[in-house]
Formats: structure tokens, sequence, C-alpha cells
């Protein structure tokens, strides 16, 4: 044996304390982003059937998930409203009683030093579950854009700390930060859903926020699972239009583009690890045939080695959980 010339990699592995000391990742709870969907009436707190452990909560119980989420040590969340009424233009994005703003309202008066990060989206609030205008059965873009505009000047009216576009039209970051400017938002920053893939791994999400789209699909806006340049244009422009963040979404089949982005750009990635992901390991796990626990914290800090900085994720409370165990 010792004439073999080969590396002893096994040296920096042979026991937990020298695996510490060497480990090169490393998931924080400063790095998760909680989603939260809101929802009109009293008392509502509702199970959504694919997405075990996530509710529909109405303001009257945000107050204990939200005592929950900051004992746990999340800074930030991100809100999604699902309204009762929705109409052609969905006018309840950017109506002042709105829920998100009744919601960022009631957060920040309550829990001031929480992150409310608004998702700034129509197809929560349309009738047709579309993220924009509908002229002719088409998404039309421009009349989309004054539209999401409102969405986010009335969010941030309502004391939202980030507005975080979600919606793939064309110009969106450039029409909110001018929109934001101008109503003198300009602290306020955007966290560009920069690179939004037409994903099958919404479906849940769309089942919580009752958001599937009435005829067609979204491929008209959100990109080709295929493409990876496209992502680098989506980023490049949404950069020159003054995003202050980048999201990737969704997340485990996307690792490589938030790789790509993050060695390509300067701003904070952030990866959208989405409904369909959660689904998959809740339900594996329900069966029995994964470690929950495991599945996660390898999946989390996967992410943040492929260069994420941070993680919005409904495994964030049991993450936090987790990590505090550790
Ligand atoms: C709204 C929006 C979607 C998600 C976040 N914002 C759904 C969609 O584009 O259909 C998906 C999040 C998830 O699946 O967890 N446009």
């Amino acid at each position: 044996m010792n004439d073999l010339q080969f590396s002893r990699h096994r040296r920096l592995r042979s026991t937990a304390s020298i695996r510490s000391l060497v480990r090169e990742n490393h998931l924080r709870t400063d790095d998760l982003i909680y989603p939260l969907f809101v929802v009109e009436g009293e008392g509502v707190r509702n199970e959504v059937s694919s997405m075990p452990g996530v509710y529909h909560l109405s303001i009257d119980n945000l107050r204990a998930e939200m005592d929950e989420v900051v004992q746990l040590g999340i800074k930030s969340v991100l809100l999604f409203g699902v309204p009762d009424e929705k109409d052609e233009c969905g006018t309840q994005a950017y109506h002042e009683h709105g829920i998100v703003q009744v919601a960022t309202r009631f957060i920040k008066e309550h829990f001031p030093e929480v992150v409310v990060i608004a998702d700034t989206c129509l197809c929560e609030y349309t009738s047709h579950g579309h993220c924009g205008v509908i002229e002719n059965g088409n998404v039309k873009n421009d009349p989309s854009l004054e539209l999401l505009v409102k969405t986010a000047v009335s969010q941030a009216q309502a004391g939202a700390d980030i507005i975080a576009p979600s919606n793939m039209m064309d110009g969106f970051v450039a029409a909110i930060r001018a929109g934001l400017d101008e109503a003198g938002f300009e602290d306020i920053p955007v966290m560009s859903y920069a690179v939004k893939y037409a994903s099958a791994f919404y479906g849940p999400f769309r089942e919580a926020a009752e958001s599937t789209p009435q005829f067609g699909d979204r491929k008209s806006y959100q990109m080709d699972p295929a493409n990876r340049l496209e992502a680098m244009r989506e980023a490049e422009s949404d950069v020159a239009e003054g995003a202050d963040f980048l999201i990737v979404k969704p997340g485990m089949p996307y690792l490589d583009i938030v790789r790509d982005v993050k060695n390509n750009f300067n701003l904070p990635v952030v990866i959208y690890n989405v409904s369909g992901e959660y689904s998959m390991v809740k339900a594996a796990a329900q069966n029995g045939w994964i470690d929950e626990r495991g599945i996660v914290m390898e999946m989390l800090t996967g992410m943040k080695r492929a260069g994420a900085d941070l993680i919005i994720t409904y495994h964030a409370k049991d993450a936090a959980r987790w990590l505090k165990e550790q």
C-alpha cells in the first residue's frame, strides 16, 4: 500500500467537530422568508388540503401565527391575499382595504420589526385568474403595468417594507420603481421575481390562492423551463430597471439558474422553494417514505450552496425550529 498515491479526504470528515470546522455553507433562520395566505372574514384557519401545515388565515388569526413566527426568530413574511370578490381588473389587489393592505397594517402595527414583503400580482384577484389585463383573449402587457403600479403603491402605503412583483409582465420593475418613487417610496426595495418559470410546481399554490387561470395557461408570460440564457436576459433587464433583489422560482429543479444568477449579478439572490416542492415532501413524509427533517434541511442547505442568499419556503417554521434544536 505504501507506494500508492492518493488523497485522504476522509481526514476532514473524521469527527463531528472537524466536519463542523470545514463546513462551507450554513442555513440560518435569518435566511428564511415565510409565505402567508390571508383571507377575509373572521375565525378562519383552514388548512390548504394539498399543503399540510399551511393555512388560510383571517386577520384575527394572524396574531397567533405571527407570535409563533417571531418566537421562532423568522424575520420576514411574504403576504398573499385571497379575496372574496374577484373581477376582470383585480380591483381588490389595489384597494385601500384589500386583504393584503389590511393584513400589512395589522402586522406593522403589532409586529413592527417583522419585514413585510407584499407579493404584487393580479392573479389572485382577477376573475379569469391571469396575472394581467385581458384583451381579446390575450394578457396585455402595458395596460397590466398600470394596475400593478397601483397595487405596489397601495401596498407601500399600507406599510409594506418590500414590494415583490411576481407577474412577469415586461417592464414591471421599471414601472413599479417609477411609481413608488413618484409616490414618495424611493426607499422601498423591489424584490423582483426576475426569473419565473411556467411551472407545474405551482399547482398546490393555485389551489391555496384560488388563482388557477380560467382559460389557457401562463406560458406567454412565464418562462419555458428549458431555457437558461433567457433567464440571464430576464435578470439583466430587471437589474437595469432598478431591482434590489432577484428571485429565481421554482427552487429545486432550477439550482443551476440560481448559480448562474449569483455568478453574473451582484444583487442578493432569493430562491422560491414553491408549493409543489413542499407538497411532495409532505406527502412522502406522511407516508413514512422519507425523513422529513433530514430532507428539508438538506434541500434548504443545497439552495444556499447553489448561491441563494434568501429562501422563501413553506418549511420556514419547521426549519427555524430544527435550527434552534441543533
Ligand atoms: C402569483 C404567484 C404564483 C406563485 C407565487 N406568486 C403562482 C403562479 O404564478 O401561478 C407560486 C408560489 C408557489 O407555488 O408556492 N403569480
